[in-house]
C-alpha cells in the first residue's frame, strides 16, 4: 500500500471511485445527430483501460439547439441512451467510474468545430439560431433568440429528462455544465445575463436557472446518485461572475444536493486577460471548498503527479481533472502511479509488459 492521495479512494454520496485522478470531459466532435459512435467507444475505451477513477463523458446537449456544434454529443432521446450504454459499460467493466456532463451551449450554439475554423455554422448549411438569456450575440458567433419563460421552463425539463436517460444509460455521476460560458454562466453572468424579469439583475435571480436545474435533476437520479457542476468561478473581468459570487452559488446548490463542484473559470465573454500558468485554476478551488465545505475538483494545466499530489496535500481540492495530458497519454494514470512508487493493477491482458 501507499500514502500517495491521489491513488487514494474517494466516496462522493455511495459512490465509491478508485482513484482521484480523473478525466475532464473533452468535446470530440464525432457525433452525427447527437449520437455515440464507435469513436466513443474506443476513446472512452481505452481511457478507462488506462488506470483513471472517473471519465467525465463530454458536454452532451440536453437538446438539439443546446449543442455546442452540429457534431457534438446529445441525449435528448430515448435512442440516444441506447448508443451511449455500450461506451458506459466497457469503462465501468474495467473499474472507471462514468460521468456524463450534460450542456445547453446557450448563445454559443451551432459554432464550427475548432477543427473547421471559427465562427458559426449557418443555417443552409446545417446551423440553427441558438436561444439565449437576450439576443446579445457572442462576438463572431450566431445571433441568438432571447429566451422566453416557456424557453426557460423547457430548458429545466430538458435538463432533467436527460439526467434520466444518463441513469438509464448506466452513467453512475451527472455534471451540470455551468461553466466556459455556456447557457448556465450566460444567466450566472452579469456581463451576459441583462434581463429585466425573473431571471436576470440581481444575484439570486441570476442563480435561478442552475438552482431550478438542480432541483429538477435531484428529483429525476437516484438519491445514491452524486450530482456535479462545473462551474466558471470567475470571469476575470472586474463587474463580471466572481469568485464571491461562486461561493454563493455553491451555498444555493448545497442545499439543491450538489455533491461536488469542478471548478474552471472564463468564458462569458471574449478578450479576457487570464493569468494562465500551472494550476492556475486551483487556488479558485481551494477558496470555494474552503469557504463551503463542498467537495471540489481542480482542473487546469496540472500536467504532473507530483504537482497532482502537492494540490490534495494542500486541501485545494478532492480530485483532480486533467484534459489534455490524456489527449496525449490514455495511460497517464498509469505512468503517474510508476513516478509516485505506486502499485496499480494493470489490466490482466497486459501482464507481459
Ligand atoms: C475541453 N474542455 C472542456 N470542458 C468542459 O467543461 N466540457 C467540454 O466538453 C470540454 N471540451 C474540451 C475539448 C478539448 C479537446 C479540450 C482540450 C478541452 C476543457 C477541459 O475539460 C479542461 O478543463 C481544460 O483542457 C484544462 O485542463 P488541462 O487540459 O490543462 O488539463
Amino acid at each position: 500500500m501507499t500514502d500517495s492521495l491521489l491513488f487514494s479512494p474517494i466516496t462522493v454520496r455511495n459512490v465509491s471511485v478508485r482513484n482521484r485522478l480523473w478525466v475532464s470531459p473533452m468535446c470530440m466532435y464525432s457525433s452525427v445527430d447527437g449520437f455515440a459512435s464507435d469513436w466513443h467507444q474506443v476513446h472512452i475505451g481505452q481511457y478507462a483501460l488506462g488506470g483513471p477513477g472517473l471519465i467525465m463523458m463530454e458536454a452532451t446537449a440536453v437538446a438539439a439547439e443546446g449543442r455546442i456544434t452540429p457534431a457534438c454529443l446529445g441525449l435528448w432521446s430515448d435512442a440516444h441512451v441506447e448508443a451511449l450504454r455500450p461506451v458506459v459499460d466497457f469503462a465501468k467493466a474495467h473499474g472507471a467510474t462514468m460521468g456524463i456532463q450534460l450542456a445547453h451551449a446557450g448563445r454559443k450554439a451551432s459554432a464550427r468545430p475548432p477543427h473547421e475554423g471559427s465562427g458559426f455554422v449557418e443555417i443552409p448549411d446545417g446551423g440553427w439560431t441558438p436561444i439565449a438569456p437576450t439576443a446579445e450575440p457572442f462576438p463572431g458567433l450566431a445571433q441568438p433568440r432571447a429566451m422566453t419563460g416557456e424557453d426557460i421552463a423547457q430548458v429545466i425539463t430538458d435538463f432533467a429528462d436527460a439526467a434520466r436517460r444518463a441513469v438509464a444509460a448506466g452513467f453512475d455521476v451527472v455534471e451540470i455544465h455551468g461553466a466556459h460560458g455556456y447557457l448556465v454562466h450566460q444567466f450566472l453572468s452579469p456581463l451576459v445575463n441583462t434581463r429585466t424579469d425573473g431571471w436576470g439583475g440581481d444575484l439570486v435571480n441570476r442563480m435561478r436557472l442552475p438552482r431550478e436545474i438542480a432541483r429538477a435533476i435531484r428529483h429525476e437520479i437516484p438519491a445514491e446518485m452524486p450530482l456535479f457542476i462545473r462551474v466558471s468561478a470567475t470571469d476575470w473581468v472586474d463587474g463580471g461572475w466572481s469568485i464571491d459570487d461562486s461561493v454563493e452559488l455553491v451555498r444555493v446548490l448545497k442545499e439543491q444536493g450538489v455533491d461536488l463542484v469542478d471548478v474552471s473559470s472564463g468564458g462569458a465573454v471574449p478578450n479576457v486577460q487570464i493569468p494562465v500558468a500551472p494550476g492556475y485554476q486551483v487556488p479558485l478551488a481551494a477558496h470555494i471548498r474552503a469557504h463551503t465545505g463542498v467537495m471540489t475538483s481542480a482542473v487546469g494545466l496540472i500536467d504532473n503527479a507530483g504537482q497532482a499530489e502537492q494540490v490534495l496535500a494542500a486541501s485545494a481540492a478532492d480530485a483532480i481533472m486533467l484534459g489534455r495530458r490524456w489527449l496525449r497519454d490514455p495511460y497517464t494514470a498509469l505512468n503517474f502511479a510508476a513516478d509516485l512508487g505506486v502499485e496499480v493493477e494493470w489490466r490482466r491482458q497486459y501482464s507481459r509488459r
